[in-house]
């Protein structure tokens, strides 16, 4: 059976940069503890009137034109986002309507930082089955309106930027392209992560003041849970996709996780017993963006010749849920 493979990428991030000197001003934080605790120097904000559909936009632009594929030959868009601008329909439809695509499928998935890889597995499946030739898989988040921009918020409001990563997967050839992907789940976790209102559990959604004031609306995490989680979840899912293809960490030219956290991918490194330069890491640049940091890493880490045709690369992700997953790809 044919491999699905990655013909295109592309990336693009807000312009307007939030450095940690800019957060000191908000959040009663510094510049020596946000680095120190998560590597992270700056990160990109929306602006006012901008949205995830705006970034998703550019960065599918950029992706189509690498592959070399125009709107008439895309088959399906899946869009991973847990930050869509209306709380239905999600950006899938959205960008069908930009992008001026035929009425072909387009939809939305919502696993938090795991998505990218959730939507490669997906978009996986659709090509090898031949339903589907050419897709259109987009990680986009905008987290920034959740974060509340002040000292009570700056446990959260420091690790997150916002940014759009896509990619165009088409059929490929046997042995080589996406290898496999791995899908895992832990909903017993969802209350370590997660954004609770508006919620379609209470009349109104949730929308009162006493609702409000607590906060219930922000995104909130239990940051040592978290740690403690992904730590061991990242290295498991990344040896389950070497395993699944008889590959050892010598065959990987890169491990391109999900930018967390730079003390997590360190100690993901330490505890797969590889070199940092093995494992991906731009955090310093962009924070956490949610489903775009894998699409975003993987355009940068290959403009940066840390692989090419012909290499092993790993795709990690842990996230929201609790939420991880991985894949193991063949690079053409
Ligand atoms: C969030 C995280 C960086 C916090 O680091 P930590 O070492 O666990 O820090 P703690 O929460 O124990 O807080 C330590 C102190 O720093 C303070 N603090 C928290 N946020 C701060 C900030 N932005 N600036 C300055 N001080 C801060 C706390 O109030 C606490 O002070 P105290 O000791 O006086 O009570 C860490 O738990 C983490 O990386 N978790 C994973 C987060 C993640 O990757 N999420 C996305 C997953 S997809």
């Amino acid at each position: 059976m044919k491999n699905s493979k990655i013909s295109g990428m592309g990336f693009h991030v807000p312009e307007h940069i939030v450095t940690n000197a800019d957060l000191e001003e908000m959040m009663n934080t510094s510049d020596e503890w946000i680095r120190s605790r998560s590597g992270i120097e700056e990160r990109r904000w929306i602006s006012e009137g901008e949205g995830g559909s705006d970034l998703s936009l550019i960065a599918s632009e950029k992706a189509m034109e690498m592959a070399g594929v125009t709107s008439n030959d895309i088959d399906m868009v899946i869009v991973g986002t847990a930050s869509s601008d209306y709380y239905f329909p999600g950006i899938g439809a959205q960008l069908q309507d930009m992008l001026s695509l035929r009425t072909i499928g387009a939809f939305d998935i919502r696993v938090g930082c795991s998505a990218f890889i959730y939507g490669l597995s997906i978009a996986d499946q659709f090509i090898k089955t031949g339903h589907c030739e050419t897709v259109l898989l987009v990680g986009v988040d905008v987290l920034s309106p959740a974060l509340e921009k002040n000292p009570e918020g700056r446990d959260v409001g420091v690790l997150f930027g916002d940014g759009a990563g896509a990619v165009i997967i088409q059929p490929g050839e046997e042995g080589s392209g996406i290898l496999s992907t791995h899908l895992h789940s832990e909903g017993k976790y969802l209350k370590d992560l997660w954004v609770e209102l508006p919620s379609f559990r209470i009349e109104g959604r949730g929308f009162d003041e006493e609702r409000i004031k607590a906060k219930r609306h922000r995104l909130r995490m239990n940051g040592r849970e978290v740690f403690k989680h992904a730590v061991t979840r990242f290295p498991e899912v990344i040896k389950e996709a070497l395993d699944a293809n008889n590959l050892t960490m010598d065959d990987i030219a890169q491990v391109i996780p999900h930018q967390a956290n730079f003390r997590i991918t360190e100690a993901v490194a330490k505890r797969l017993n590889v070199d940092m330069d093995r494992i991906y890491s731009n955090i310093h640049r962009y924070g956490n963006t949610t489903a775009a940091t894998i699409p975003i890493a993987m355009c940068e880490a290959y403009e940066e010749g840390k692989f090419k045709a012909d290499d092993h690369i790993i795709l990690a992700a842990f996230g929201s849920g609790f939420t991880w997953a991985s894949a193991a790809i063949k690079w053409i």
